[in-house]
C-alpha cells in the first residue's frame, strides 16, 4: 500500500548479509502511529523478539514474517544447530496466541536445519522473503476474493456499503494489503462506494490508531467509533457486513481475534447482520478442534488502566485514567464460535465455518 504516495509494505530488506557483514531489515515501529511514521532496523533475533513482544510489528501475519527475518539474523554469527533451535525458542516465547508465529518459524526450520551450516545463512534470506512475498500474494487474493460479497450488497442498495471492522486486520497487520481491509481496499480501488466504520479496540486502539491511519491514507471514507457502538448501529441498519481478521482459526472453524469481537459476532447474528473473518490459511490451526484450547495472550494492566495520545501542543504522551487503587486485567484475544461466522474468506475462496469444509478447502493442511 502507500504511504504518502509511496509503495511501501510492513517490513523489507534494508542490507542483505554480504562481505561478513551482517544484514538488517527495516520495519515500521508500529507503536508510534498515528501520530509519527518512525521505522527501525533490526540486526539480531533479539531486536526481532523484542519488536514483536512490544508490539512495534503486530498482526499475526506480519508476526510470522517477522520471525522469520529473527531467524535470517540469527545465522550471522552462528549458523549451527544449536543456535537455530535457540532463536526459533526466542521468537515463538513472544507472543502465544497468533498460531502464524509458529508456522512461519516451523517453515524456517524444516527449510533450513536440512543444509550445511556454510548455505544456512544466505538459504534463511532468501526463505523470509518468500514467506513475505506468499503473505503479499495470499493477501491481495484474499481481497479478489471478498470482493464479491461487498459488490452484491452496492448492488442491492443505494449509497454506500457499511462495513464495520474491529482491531487492525489491515495492511500494517499483514506485509501488505491486510486480510480484512483486502477486500475493502479491493473495493474502493474498483469504484465501489465503501464505508467503514473502526472499532477502537481499546485497550491498545489498533482501529482508532491504525486502521483509521491506513484507511485516511487511502482515501477510504471511515468513522472510528467507541468499541461499544457497532451493537447500536447494527440495530439501526446502518452495517451492511462486519469483516475481521483473526490469530488463530480452529478446524472446527472457531475463530480467535481481538478482544471484543465476540460481541460485535453476537450484535451481528442478533441483527442478521453478516459476518466475515479474512484469513490467510497459514491462521488455520488444523492441530486444534476447538477454540477453546488456543491460549490467549494476557498482557499488562498498564494497556488498561493507562492510555497514550496527542495533546494540543503536539507531545505524545500516556496518562492514567482509573483509580490508583484500582487493578486491572487485560485479555487481549477472545474466541468467536463458528456458528456465529456467516462465511471465511481465504486465498482459495469463501468457505463455511465448518470442519468439513475447511477439510475440503485445505486438505493437506488438514493431513499434515
Ligand atoms: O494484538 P495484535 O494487534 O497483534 O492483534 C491483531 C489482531 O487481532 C488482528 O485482528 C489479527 O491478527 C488479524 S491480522 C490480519
Amino acid at each position: 500500500m502507500k504511504v504518502e504516495g509511496r509503495p511501501t509494505r510492513t517490513i523489507w530488506v534494508e542490507r542483505p548479509p554480504a562481505d561478513g557483514q551482517r544484514g538488517a531489515v527495516g520495519i515500521i515501529d508500529q507503536t508510534r502511529l498515528p501520530h509519527a511514521f518512525a521505522t527501525e532496523s533490526l540486526e539480531t533475533p533479539e531486536d526481532a523478539a523484542r519488536a514483536i513482544r512490544d508490539m512495534l510489528v503486530r498482526g499475526a501475519p506480519l508476526i510470522g514474517i517477522t520471525a522469520a527475518y529473527g531467524i535470517a539474523l540469527a545465522l550471522h554469527d552462528d549458523p549451527s544447530d544449536a543456535r537455530l533451535r535457540e532463536a526459533h525458542d526466542l521468537l515463538l516465547a513472544t507472543r502465544p496466541t497468533a498460531v502464524n508465529l509458529r508456522w512461519a518459524l516451523e517453515a524456517m526450520m524444516h527449510r533450513l536445519r536440512q543444509l550445511p551450516e556454510a548455505e544456512r545463512e544466505a538459504a534463511a534470506w532468501i526463505a523470509a522473503g518468500e514467506l513475505a512475498d506468499e503473505d503479499a500474494e495470499i493477501c491481495r487474493t484474499i481481497g479478489v476474493n471478498g470482493l464479491p460479497l461487498i459488490r452484491d450488497i452496492a448492488a442491492r442498495k443505494a449509497g454506500p456499503v457499511n462495513i464495520l471492522t474491529h482491531c487492525n486486520a489491515g495492511w500494517l497487520a499483514t506485509v501488505d494489503w491486510g486480510t480484512a481491509t483486502a477486500p475493502v481496499y479491493q473495493a474502493h480501488d474498483s469504484g465501489i462506494e465503501v464505508h467503514v466504520w473502526v472499532d477502537e479496540t481499546r485497550p491498545r486502539n489498533q482501529g482508532a490508531a491504525l486502521t483509521a491511519w491506513e484507511l485516511a491514507n487511502h482515501g477510504v471514507p471511515h468513522h472510528v467509533i467507541a468499541d461499544n457502538t457497532g451493537g447500536h448501529l447494527m440495530q439501526n441498519g446502518l452495517v451492511d457486513m462486519v469483516i475481521v481478521g483473526t490469530d488463530r482459526t480452529t478446524a472446527n472453524g472457531d475463530v480467535c481475534n481481538k478482544i471484543g469481537t465476540y460481541l460485535k459476532a453476537l450484535a451481528a447474528h442478533d441483527n442478521g447482520v453478516p459476518f466475515y473473518v479474512a484469513l490467510p490459511s497459514p491462521t488455520i490451526d488444523f492441530s486444534l478442534g476447538s477454540g477453546r484450547d488456543i491460549p490467549i495472550e494476557e498482557r499488562s494492566p498498564e494497556e488498561v488502566t493507562h492510555i497514550w495520545g496527542r495533546t494540543a501542543q503536539g507531545d505524545v504522551t500516556q496518562v492514567q485514567i482509573t483509580p490508583d487503587a484500582s487493578p486491572a486485567v487485560n485479555y487481549a484475544f477472545d474466541v468467536t464460535p463458528a456458528r456465529l461466522v456467516t462465511a471465511l474468506i481465504t486465498e482459495r475462496g469463501v468457505v463455511a465455518a465448518d470442519p468439513a469444509a475447511l477439510a475440503a478447502m485445505f486438505p493437506e493442511r488438514a493431513a499434515a
